[in-house]
């Protein structure tokens, strides 16, 4: 067994199947060449058979990711998820054959309740559909994994059974998944060292850990499965995905590596990435990370009480076990000033892991001078925001052109906003609301008329000071898309979407927001971006 562990982001996957968390073609690509960087070994880049869109995403990120190399100086295997049958195979194969390292990934369950139930297969069944879809997969492409879904509610002994004939048909990685994140690390760790040793053959595929969080248990899960012979994990950043979520990449990695003489082993990750992937992944899925959060939570290296405090000055390992550098976590003072040129802006966003268009970074070169302006000093998490937001914005049909909001202790909230639709026209809109920023929203929603619930807001600053910029994150709901009929499988997928604006001025972040969100409303009725 060697002693590197294969990272595999399924960030663009089961992360993207948290609920609100669609991202828009524009965005995954930008997710996946940030992935790229960070090192990851595969990119689960999507689901082909969910829908079209979908399977163009993966599609081009097969093509444009591929250039990016990662620690062992190749680019990511990029991969797609398949149900085992021909339909969705093909789709896989379609979505990926144009990657210099194509990964199809089928999948079949192997529980009880999932195959009585679900399924509605018996065992035997079970085994011939694993053993011919396997099969199929590998004659279109020789890299192969397979995962009998809800293993960590599997009966052993038929996973065994069923993970022989996966590797007899072809299969290279086998991944075992807790679907329903059931297991504790102890069985988990049990599951992985049972097939060790019980299943003829694998000592030559790869297995695989894929764990989800609903008992708080899969990062613990994760590190078990290694423990017991796992070389590939499964993992999200910040940890996002289906319900509770799953294993979060930045958990595992850095376990790892602070814990390196427990272990004794590797990943191709960069951590100094860490913390920047995070805060896109958050930003375009607009799922807030908590403060508390490991590793990427604004208060991971925050020092409160003062005994603590005491013990940092008279030496930092008294109470952190990494530094805040190791994750990207400082707040590096950008060294650009408002005198700064395109060219240093330019250099700065490539070693922060941004390549921009020269439209874009047209863009948010205009934007820095405005910020430099209003701030005197502009950190990476400043120009980090300004960057998501402005690829944001980008990409959508409304932008924001202007817009002026009156409030206060007397009188009605009232704002004036003014966009620019899809055909160029400008608009403006007056409307009245119970405070400024229901006033903003309800002036939008008569000028783009999609038919949405606000259902969550936040805002928060990105640095301290009375000049931090705000962003602001919303989540809307829209059950129907104007003008689509959607199959099922879309109208489960697409319910809510989020939405992310930046602004020194909290108001414009959250108008920028809540557009934001409705432009992929109207991204996903339209096919696509
Ligand atoms: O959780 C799960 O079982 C999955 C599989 C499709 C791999 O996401
Ligand atoms: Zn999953």
């Amino acid at each position: 067994m060697d002693n590197y562990v294969r990272i595999f982001d399924t960030t663009l996957r089961d992360g993207e199947q948290s609920p609100g968390a669609s991202m828009t073609s524009a965005e995954k690509i930008e997710v996946a060449r940030a992935l790229a960087r960070l090192g990851v070994d595969i990119i689960e880049a999507g689901f082909a058979a969910a829908s079209p869109d979908d399977l163009e995403a993966i599609r081009r990120i097969s093509r444009e990711v591929s250039k990016i190399a990662g620690a062992r100086g190749e680019p990511p295997v990029i991969c797609s998820l398949a149900r085992a049958n021909k339909g969705d195979i093909d789709k896989a194969w379609l979505a990926v054959q144009d990657a210099p390292r194509p990964r199809i990934h089928t999948f079949l369950a192997t529980s009880e309740i999932h195959m009585k139930y679900k399924l509605k297969m018996d065992p035997e069944e079970v085994v011939d559909r694993v053993v011919n879809m396997v099969g199929y997969a590998r004659s279109l492409c020789t890299d192969v994994e397979f995962s009998p879904e809800d293993a960590g509610r599997s009966d052993p002994k038929f996973l065994y059974v069923v993970l022989e004939q996966a590797i007899k048909a072809g299969a290279t990685t086998l991944n075992i998944p807790d679907t329903v994140g059931y297991t504790t690390p102890d069985e988990y760790g049990a599951l992985i060292r049972g097939i060790v040793e019980n299943v003829p053959g694998v000592e030559n595929v790869i297995l695989s850990t894929h764990c989800h969080d609903d008992l708080g248990l899969a990062t613990a899960n994760t590190l078990a499965g290694i423990r017991n012979g796992a070389r590939q994990v499964e993992v999200t950043m910040n940890g996002i995905g289906e319900r509770a979520g799953n294993t979060s990449l930045e958990e595992v990695v850095m376990a790892l590596q602070t814990r390196r003489p427990v272990y004794g082993l590797n990943t191709g990750i960069d951590t100094t990435h860490l913390v920047r992937v995070s805060r896109l992944v958050s930003n375009y899925t607009s799922i807030v990370v908590p403060p508390n959060k490991a590793i990427v939570g604004a208060n991971a290296f925050a020092h409160e009480a003062g005994i603590h405090q005491d013990g940092m000055l008279k030496n930092q390992e008294t109470y952190e076990i990494m530094r805040p550098e190791t994750v990207g976590a400082q707040n590096t003072r950008l060294v650009l000033g408002k005198h700064s040129g395109r060219h240093a802006l330019k250099a700065r966003l490539l070693e922060l892991g941004y390549e921009l268009s020269d439209a874009d970074l047209d863009k948010a070169f205009e934007r820095f001078k405005t910020m430099a302006d209003k701030k005197k000093v502009i950190t990476d998490a400043d120009l980090e925001a300004l960057v998501s937001d402005e690829l944001l914005q980008s990409h959508e049909f409304y932008k924001l052109d202007d817009m002026q909001v009156a409030s206060g202790t007397i009188g009605m909230p009232t704002a004036t906003v003014r966009l620019i639709g899809p055909d160029g026209q400008k608009r403006a809109v007056a409307a009245i609301g119970t405070g400024p920023i229901d006033a903003v929203y309800k002036a939008i929603d008569q000028i783009v008329q999609v038919p949405a619930t606000l259902l969550e807001f936040s805002v928060h600053a990105v640095t301290e000071g009375i000049d931090a910029v705000g962003e602001v994150s919303v989540r809307v709901s829209a059950n129907e898309l104007p003008g689509k009929t959607m199959t099922y499988a879309e109208t489960e997928r697409v319910r809510s979407y989020g939405g992310y604006g930046a602004d020194t001025d909290i108001i414009v972040a959250s108008a920028k927001a809540y557009l934001s969100a409705l432009n992929k409303v109207l991204i996903t009725s339209r096919g696509g971006d």
